[in-house]
């Protein structure tokens, strides 16, 4: 297994670019199952979690063509299974994303119950009940859903119980080829879901209502091919940020919408960060200054995302003064927790594991590491960075999941790191 190697104390600086977004683009390739056409792809990410995706494609019978560009062309219409297996699915949550268009486009989908990061039971109650209120039929066994239309979805209403991402994108993708409108309440209004809704519209679907609480989706009776550049990934710029302001640095991220940040750079200022942002690039300054301490709750988009929970944390780790940072969305999302403490850090827990206090120290030691989910391992990379000595993070097989070209990224804004290989 590959490892990571980083020598603590540089301070960031430079520039680079945002990659496509993971979040946005795995869903179109899910969408790309509705369309009668060739779909084209576009700025998608050279990621594990995107070649687990085309893997289930392919498994499907669909043809993916890549070119060196990473341009993804997907004809779902050579399609000749609608079985997602388990090896595939229990990687990456995303994957069960495909069970809505399948049904929607062939009227059958048989897809395993979905695995993912190691954090919480995540289950999927308000896709199949979305699903369901199309008029789907739905069966559970081994470990499988099976579901079937046999004349077709129905446009339905469905208030979702809380704001889920993944169910709001599922429903919304099923939804297309629904005979009728469908309304879809309390939906999550991250920029990914409005990312896909345009991707859809493209597609000749008409969805209205992306990004708001409410979505309608009338129905069409098929859907065609299009081109579409998937929106840049706020959660990795984020990531880079944070990391220079962790360090005292200074970095301009290009192609990011700092709309789609907002929450996260208000705690970046809070920290003591000076930044300068338009639609399509970041500058953040630290000065050579130490960060503040921050306090944050995570919860659903346009608040503090969840995805850079572990991240901030890591700046806490070194900041002056003390932070609370409580998690709302997932269970079990702290387990970077113990591994910073063993560089030094003071963090404690609550006893319901839903919030962490942070008492900033001066610097952190290098110590060897390893996390169990994307952002976990990530946020230990950031503790490696600002860290006195040598820090190895094993497992970082998660970090590929998610972040493109980690190393070199980071070289390139001064970091000492490599990649170890087994
Ligand atoms: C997506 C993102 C993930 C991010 C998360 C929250 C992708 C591929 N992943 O995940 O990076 O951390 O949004 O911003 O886009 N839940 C249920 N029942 C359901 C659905 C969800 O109980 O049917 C729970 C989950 O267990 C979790 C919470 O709701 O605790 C939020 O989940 P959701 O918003 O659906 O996240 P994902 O779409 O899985």
């Amino acid at each position: 297994m590959d490892r990571l190697l980083i020598d603590g104390g540089a301070v960031l600086s430079g520039e680079l670019r945002a990659s496509g977004a993971k979040n946005s683009a795995l869903k179109m390739f899910a969408a790309a199952l509705l369309a009668d056409e060739p779909v084209t792809i576009s700025n998608v990410p050279h990621l594990r979690d995107i070649t687990t995706m085309i893997e289930l494609l392919g498994s499907l019978g669909v043809e993916v063509v890549i070119d060196e560009k990473m341009n993804i062309e997907i004809h779902a219409n050579t399609i000749t299974s609608f079985k997602a297996p388990y090896e595939l699915v229990k990687t990456m949550r995303a994957s069960f994303n495909v069970l809505g268009p399948l049904l929607a486009h062939y009227g059958q989908a048989e897809v395993s119950l979905p695995g993912g990061c190691a954090i919480g039971p995540r289950p999927v109650d308000q896709h199949l009940r979305g699903l369901e209120a199309l008029g789907a039929r739905i069966n559970m066994s081994d470990g499988y859903v099976r579901a079937s239309a046999d004349s077709g979805l129905k446009g339905g209403h469905v208030v979702f119980d809380f704001r889920t991402v993944g169910g709001t994108e599922h429903i919304m993708m099923a939804a297309c080829l629904a005979d009728g409108v469908t309304i879809l309440e309390n939906c999550a209004r991250e920029p990914e879901i409005v990312d896909l809704a345009s991707f859809l519209n493209k597609m000749g679907a008409r969805v209205e209502g992306a990004g708001e609480d409410v979505i309608s989706i009338t129905g069409v009776e098929s859907m065609g091919g299009c081109s579409h550049k998937v929106i840049a990934d706020r959660v990795e710029a984020g990531t880079y940020l944070i990391a220079a302001a962790a360090t005292g640095g200074k970095i301009k991220v290009k192609d990011i919408n700092a709309m789609h940040l907002e929450s996260v750079l208000d705690k970046l200022r809070e920290a003591g960060a000076s930044i300068k942002a338009d639609h399509d690039s970041i500058e953040l300054e630290m000065s050579g200054h130490r960060p503040k301490a921050v306090s944050l709750v995570t919860a659903p988009y346009p608040d503090y995302p969840t995805d850079l929970q572990a991240q901030i944390m890591a700046l806490n780790c070194v900041a002056e003064g003390t932070g609370r940072i409580t998690e709302t969305i997932f269970e079990n999302r702290f387990m970077h927790v113990h591994e910073m403490n063993r560089m030094g850090a003071r963090i404690k827990l609550d006893s319901n594991n839903t919030s962490a206090v942070i008492e900033g120290v001066s610097c952190l030691k290098g110590a060897p590491v390893m996390a169990n989910d994307l952002r976990a391992s990530v946020s230990l990379v950031i503790a490696g960075l600002v860290a006195d000595g040598q820090t190895i993070i094993d497992r970082i097989y998660h970090i590929d999941r998610g972040y493109e070209q980690i190393e070199e990224k980071l070289q390139n804004l001064g970091a000492q790191i490599k990649r170890l290989e087994s």
